[in-house]
């Protein structure tokens, strides 16, 4: 009963929203509780005291995202799933063909524990089978098996964003049992793929399976190999980016052992499996799965890992086979310089030349990640209009990552252009220096390219410059009569003007209006060049226009007798006309005439103005 004499209870509304991940993980938790096929693994006895109910899902993000459902912080011990993770330290220790030397990467096609040695060589057939794990073990670097172990426990960590511990009763129960291993070990010793006893290896094996991890451990460790190497949580970086291929190589091909064809058929991600019921998968560039459940199949993979595995993928995708269409959409948007101009407004001649020639420049707006695939597409683009155009501007302002073989064929395509007589101009490449340290270490010696890089419409001003001073000469002072501001005006009329008007020389780099200062004059530019600007909340400038001579500028503020809204500095040694406020005034007050026409000239630029940001909005939005 609502007694409106109590004051209104304050309705509490919880607005926390879950995300649908989260939602969708749970409900497939659910879908997979009741499968109760597999068995604990007991051939290391300890294990056989893991709960097979136990059941965890967990998806992180390169992005740092991490969602995860069930016994998802539960502990287990790594097992098999330290395998890849140890190969890439030992890539990083002794070097892709000394690793190779000593480990295949041929998938066997048998169990995780066979004795898959080559014949002659004793080569283990891959690193993620037990003979090459306990290989790549030995291959650590360390003064002894202490200093090697707190090198693998310190990486493993690295990738898990957190310190990890060994489990002790796990490792004494599997060093007290892992007689098979032991043989394993003897025979590397005896092909001398394993160079000294195999104890010491063989402990250092028995531990680094002994991490203790959970779940979520599992799907960090996973994004941290999706994103290059570097964990998306902490930003620290778990193994040098050019092994993470090699170790999710041997994932894709060898990490779930005999079941490998399969899985990669189905569920299309690299993936280690271990046998106390850990699974990690990894979509490249996005993301890590982790899933913890003890029964295993008759494989050693964990049941319910992969049924999650195998559905997750299906249901968004993540088949790293299933091809999006990324390469056409490369390029945002594309136009010419004769649509979209840059911010320096320039005088109706320039203007007309512009509408004339500025298709001779072509700008194409780029996005998303530079590798060959992509950038091909931009080069052919540019090789197709050759004949179309002499300046093509490449802009990166909304490009995600450039890879080296990217900086490779923008390279060869500049030194191509250049070759005939056409410029490659880049622009908004700042946050990518290893172009600019591509190109300038390949241009260093030679003088028949140029490596050019702007901001902004910067570099649309440079091809517009030089397309105009292909036959310029160097301008006189613009006269009165040839300002738009004075269209219509009578040469009696614009003597009256001239009578009032004041002159002044500005040198490069001057401020000739500050933002903020009151405005009592209006600016005619006669000769030079001048560049409108203000300072952004991050302090960074930003240039709002350039201008030729011939045009006016100041006017805003001096019609609203307003404060400057805006800095204008001087590009070019500059001469300047400027009109009084007060004079303007008192002169029309007996030449209304010549106020209106005036004032209508002004309309008439600023409604140009509005349409050039329009078309720039429509074109670029
Ligand atoms: O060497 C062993 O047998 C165990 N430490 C690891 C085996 C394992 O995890 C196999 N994975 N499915």
């Amino acid at each position: 009963m609502n007694d409106s004499s109590q004051p209104a209870t304050e309705v509490y509304m919880d607005t926390h929203v879950d995300s649908p991940i989260m939602d969708y993980l749970n409900d497939l938790r659910e879908k997979f509780a009741g499968v109760d096929t597999g068995e604990v693994a007991d051939y290391i006895p300890e294990l056989a005291t893991a709960n097979g109910d136990w059941f965890g899902i967990c998806v992180a993000t390169t992005e740092g995202n991490v969602y995860e459902v069930g016994e998802s912080r539960q502990e287990f011990t790594i097992q098999s799933i330290s395998k890849p993770f140890v190969y890439g330290l030992a890539l990083e220790d002794n070097g892709r063909k000394d690793i190779l030397e000593k480990i295949g990467v041929e998938p066997t096609g048998d169990a995780f524990n066979s004795i898959s040695l080559d014949p002659v060589t004793g080569q283990p057939a891959n690193p993620m089978i037990n003979a090459g794990a306990i290989t790549a073990a030995g291959q650590i670097m360390g003064y002894n098996n202490e200093k090697k172990l707190a090198r693998v426990m310190d990486m493993l960590s690295a990738y898990a964003g957190r310190s990890l511990e060994i489990d002790e009763k796990v490792y004494q129960s599997e060093s007290q049992t892992g007689h098979r291993n032991r043989a394993i070990g003897y025979m590397l010793r005896n092909f001398n793929i394993l160079e000294n006893d195999p104890t010491d290896t063989l402990e250092l094996y028995f531990k680094q399976c002994s991490a203790s991890v959970n779940c979520r451990d599992l799907a960090i460790m996973g994004a941290t190999l999706a994103n290059a190497g570097i964990n998306p949580l902490t930003q620290r970086r778990a193994i040098r980016g050019e092994y993470v291929e090699n170790v999710l190589s041997v994932m894709g091909s060898c990490g779930m052992y005999d079941y490998a064809g399969e899985w990669i058929y189905k569920v299309g991600m690299p993936a280690k499996s271990g046998v106390a019921g850990g699974v990690v998968a990894v979509l490249p560039g996005k993301l890590g799965i982790g899933v913890f459940s003890p029964p295993l199949d008759t494989r050693g993979n964990s049941v319910r890992g992969i049924e999650v595995c195998n559905r997750i993928s299906m249901d968004f995708n993540l088949h790293m086979f299933n091809v999006v269409q990324p390469a056409k959409s490369v390029i945002r948007c594309a136009y010419d310089g004769s649509r979209i101009t840059s911010k320096h407004l320039r005088d109706s001649i320039e203007r007309e030349r512009l509408k004339e020639e500025g298709h001779r420049i072509k700008v194409y707006e780029i996005q998303g990640d530079l590798n060959f695939s992509t950038s091909e597409v931009i080069v052919d683009k540019i090789v197709s209009m050759v004949d179309e155009a002499d300046f093509f501007i490449v802009d990166l302002k909304r490009v995600l990552t450039i890879d080296q073989s990217t900086c490779q064929l923008f390279f060869q395509l500049l030194l191509k252009l250049a070759h005939i007589g056409k410029e490659l101009v880049f622009t908004n490449c700042d946050t990518y220096p290893q172009l600019e340290r591509y190109m300038r270490r390949h241009l260093q010696d030679r003088n028949d390219a140029a490596w050019l890089s702007f901001v902004d419409d910067f570099a649309l001003e440079y091809c517009e410059d030089r397309i105009l001073q292909r036959s310029e000469t160097v301008p006189a002072p613009t006269p009165l009569e040839s300002f738009e501001l004075f269209d219509r005006l009578s040469s009696d009329e614009i003597d009256i003007i001239e009578s009032r008007l004041a002159s002044q020389h500005y040198r490069q780099g001057v401020t000739i209006i500050h933002q903020g200062e009151s405005a009592n004059k209006l600016y005619l530019l006669a000769q030079g060049q001048v560049s409108i600007k203000i300072t952004l909340p991050d302090g960074k400038i930003k240039r709002l226009a350039t201008l030729s001579q011939g045009l006016v500028f100041g006017e805003m503020a001096w019609i609203e007798r307003s404060e400057r809204s805006a800095d204008v500095t001087v590009d070019s040694d500059a001469l300047c006309y400027t009109l009084d406020i007060d004079d303007f005034d008192a002169m029309m007050a007996d030449h209304s005439q010549i106020k209106v026409k005036v004032l209508g000239n002004l309309l008439k630029i600023f409604t140009r103005n509005l349409r050039k940001a329009n078309t720039e909005i429509g074109v670029l939005s």
